[in-house]
């Protein structure tokens, strides 16, 4: 085990600082969600329009501050992101990178400047999806993940995958290969959600939190289950699905969160997930 690395934990601090600390290809596999850069003091919310029928739920919109940037400077975060992740990725490891719309294209240019060959961009269709609250444009239905790799040789695990039905996926059959296209009900289970019952105050509620079965995914597809050690790092971890899915998956992991509320809400799901 490498001593530099805190295995297995979540670090509360801003991801630059704690990226620049890890040594060189010290990590297999990257997950993460950076900020999407869509928060620009928009008063969209629920509370100000008219209640849209039928669609219920308790929605709200991603407006915070840890989102809001220049434009300039979101390019600059994201690049430097990128560099740092590259440099403390392994030869042969692989990073699934989430976006909107919004940050997906520009994520997209960065990863090919610093140098990362795009593997694949996977849609996420949501058939639940965030109701659009303009009602001047359409409802977007999908999110984006891009999945990198930093060489030409990575781990897919394929036979496992094709396998697989994931029968609340209706476009992924038993015995036809994965596709790019990845049918998820946003819906998080009971159990994902049972931290809300610990923190009672809703600014330790994460907006963006990812279904567990999304992340799931990614890790079943590229984790090596037989290597002595395998890392999974989340430099944007926020309820920490991620970390959550890796222990699930009896795999390492290492975290980090720069909102000290969403911190303790990681160690808590941490603490009690089998
Ligand atoms: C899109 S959310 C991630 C949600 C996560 N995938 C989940 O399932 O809960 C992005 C997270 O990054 C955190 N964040 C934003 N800027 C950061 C930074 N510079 N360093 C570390 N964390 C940051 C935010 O506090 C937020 O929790």
């Amino acid at each position: 085990m490498n001593p530099k690395i805190p295995l297995n934990s979540v670090i509360n601090d801003n991801c630059l600082n704690f990226i620049t600390k890890l040594p060189d290809e010290c990590i297999d596999l990257i997950i993460t969600d950076p900020p999407y850069g869509i928060s620009h003091g928009n008063k969209l919310a629920m509370s100000n329009i008219k209640k849209l029928e039928g669609f219920g739920g308790d929605w709200s919109i991603i407006n915070e501050e840890w989102d809001t940037f220049t434009f300039e400077d979101y390019c600059s975060f994201i690049k430097e992101i990128l560099k740092e992740s590259s440099r403390v990725l392994k030869e042969n490891g692989t990073i699934f990178i989430c976006g909107t719309y919004h940050n997906i294209g520009i994520i997209n240019y960065l990863a090919l400047e610093t140098g990362f060959r795009i593997i694949n961009e996977i849609i996420w269709y949501k058939r639940n999806a965030f109701p659009n609250l303009s009602q001047k444009c359409l409802t977007a239905s999908h999110e984006n993940i891009l999945w990198l790799s930093k060489s030409e040789s990575w781990n897919y695990n394929y036979e496992d995958i094709k396998k697989t039905s994931y029968n609340f996926d209706n476009l992924k059959e038993p015995d036809k290969q994965m596709r790019s296209v990845w049918d998820i009900p946003n819906n998080k289970e009971k159990k994902e959600l049972a931290y809300r019952k610990a923190f009672t105050d809703k600014s330790y509620w994460i907006k963006s939190q990812k279904p567990l079965r999304l992340i799931d995914r990614c890790i079943e597809m590229a984790a090596i289950f037989d290597q002595d050690q395998f890392v999974i790092a989340d430099w944007f971890s926020g309820s920490g699905t991620t970390l959550v899915s890796a222990k699930n998956h009896s795999l390492d992991f290492i975290g980090c969160e720069v909102n000290p509320k969403f911190t303790k809400v990681i160690k808590w799901r941490l603490a009690n997930s089998s």
